[in-house]
């Protein structure tokens, strides 16, 4: 019995007009082997080349075929569909197919459900090798590569229609291999994470400093996440009273100039990066040799920006997948919209904090957090729990955000080289 790596997992597959479709019958074998439910949307192509009472039988559920059909609409229609999926896998893609799905039609249930979902869309393109290589063919691949679809495939060889090249369906077991791959959540073995947390403190004088209520406890258990998510953790944490979690590599700053030296000095490491500290935005200008003596009954400190750590990382380290946080007293989504946008990072997890704070009892310090996670194109929550159950959450899904940009960064560099 194969490891079921894809145990509760929905697989979405769609069948098009091609003879490769009979070869859709062994992808739903296997996916279901390997733990999967699966479910069949063919479209009218499809039915040419095999009828959908063979996939019915090998995926256990009826066939979706129609998109304007009363029965199916009311049990299980393109919405529900579209809902239902974890992923979309179109083996085979004909060209058609990729026209429809690249100018957005939903013209067939299949591209209907595709628009109506936001799950990850992977395609095994099969066609003749003229097809493919047409540049109207290319130009679909590009922009739907550009939008962050999969391409599996397609294989070179010997044809149906007797021609050699590149537009065979690639096999099964490869197919199902890359959707297992994008599933592989959780996990960030082989990978780098560096994460701050706790507050900085600025001096004043030798013995006075400015600060925040940052606890560290939040950063820390990011760390501690990342850690059982299979990650080398570094930690470069601000002054707090908590231990090192296990495995993990910590370096103590002070200032936020301390940390960001730090940070520079371990981020080429890293492949990711989390910014859980309360980083302070000002300095004094001045920071007395000797302890500041009770005379004047007003005084003013002048206070000089701090280098925004997190934007200098995005800005330095480019590859870097960098995740911030945005701690708001109000607004919440818009400022942290905003933070996302002005430091170009891929995801900011937003929590209210002070009184606005009332169900985390201010967030600093406490036990429990709740999250609002933007990232570009989308969004999630993380619902009140404690910090330790939150940063598992969260850890899981910068994973996989992770393993899709990384996606996303291999098709462009192929839409590069297919350029060129
Ligand atoms: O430590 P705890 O008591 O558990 O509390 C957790 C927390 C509230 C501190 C944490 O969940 C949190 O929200 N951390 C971010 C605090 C913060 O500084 O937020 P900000 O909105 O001011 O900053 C936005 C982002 O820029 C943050 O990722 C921050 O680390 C980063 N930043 C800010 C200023 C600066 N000079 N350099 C930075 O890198």
């Amino acid at each position: 019995m194969p490891m079921q790596r894809l145990s509760n997992k929905r697989v979405l597959l769609g069948v098009t007009g091609s003879i490769a479709a009979y070869k859709a019958a062994d992808v739903i074998r296997r996916l279901r082997e390997a733990g999967a439910e699966v479910r069949v949307v063919m479209t009218e192509g499809a039915k040419a080349f095999v009828t959908p009472l063979t996939f019915q039988a090998l995926s256990g559920s009826p066939v979706h075929e129609n998109l304007l059909d009363k029965e199916a609409e009311a049990a299980m229609g393109h919405i529900e569909l579209a809902r239902w999926a974890d992923v979309i896998l179109i083996a085979p893609a004909s060209a058609n197919s990729l026209t429809g799905l690249a100018h957005g039609r939903a013209d067939e249930l299949l591209h209907a459900v595709c628009l109506a979902s936001d799950v990850p869309l992977a395609i095994a393109p099969a066609m003749n090798k003229h097809m493919w290589a047409d540049p109207a063919t290319q130009e679909n691949v590009r922009l739907l590569a550009q939008r962050g679809v999969i391409f599996i495939g397609p294989d070179s060889g010997e044809q149906a229609c007797g021609d050699v090249g590149e537009g065979r369906m690639i096999d099964s077991e490869t197919i199902v291999a890359r959707i297992t791959e994008l599933f592989s959540v959780g996990s960030l073995s082989g990978l780098t994470l560096l994460v701050t947390a706790g507050p900085t403190r600025e001096a004043l004088d030798p013995v006075r400093y400015l600060s925040n209520h940052s606890s560290g406890k939040m950063g820390y258990a990011i760390a501690e996440a990342a850690i059982e998510a299979g990650a080398k953790v570094i930690l470069v944490s601000g002054p707090v009273a908590l231990e090192t979690p296990d495995r993990v590599t910590r370096i103590n700053v002070e200032s936020a100039a301390d940390m960001e030296a730090a940070v520079k000095e371990q981020i080429t490491a890293a492949e990711i990066f989390v910014s859980t500290a309360a980083v302070a935005d000002y300095r004094p200008v001045n920071v007395q040799q000797e302890k500041i003596k009770k005379k004047e009954n007003r005084i003013t400190l002048e206070l000089e920006k701090n280098t925004d750590i997190l934007a200098m990382v995005k800005a330095d380290y480019a590859k870097t997948f960098c995740v911030g946080f945005a701690a708001e007293t109000q607004d919440l989504e818009n400022y942290a919209r905003a933070k996302l946008k002005q430091k170009n990072i891929e995801m900011i997890a937003a929590n209210l904090v002070g009184s606005a704070a009332t169900k985390t009892s201010g967030t600093f310090n406490s036990d429990l957090n709740e999250l609002n996670v933007y990232w570009q194109g989308g969004e999630t929550k993380l619902e009140l729990g404690s910090k330790t159950k939150l940063a598992r959450q969260l850890v899981a899904l910068i994973a996989q955000r992770f393993s899709l940009h990384e996606i996303n960064v291999q098709n462009e560099n192929n839409v590069i080289s297919l350029k060129q």
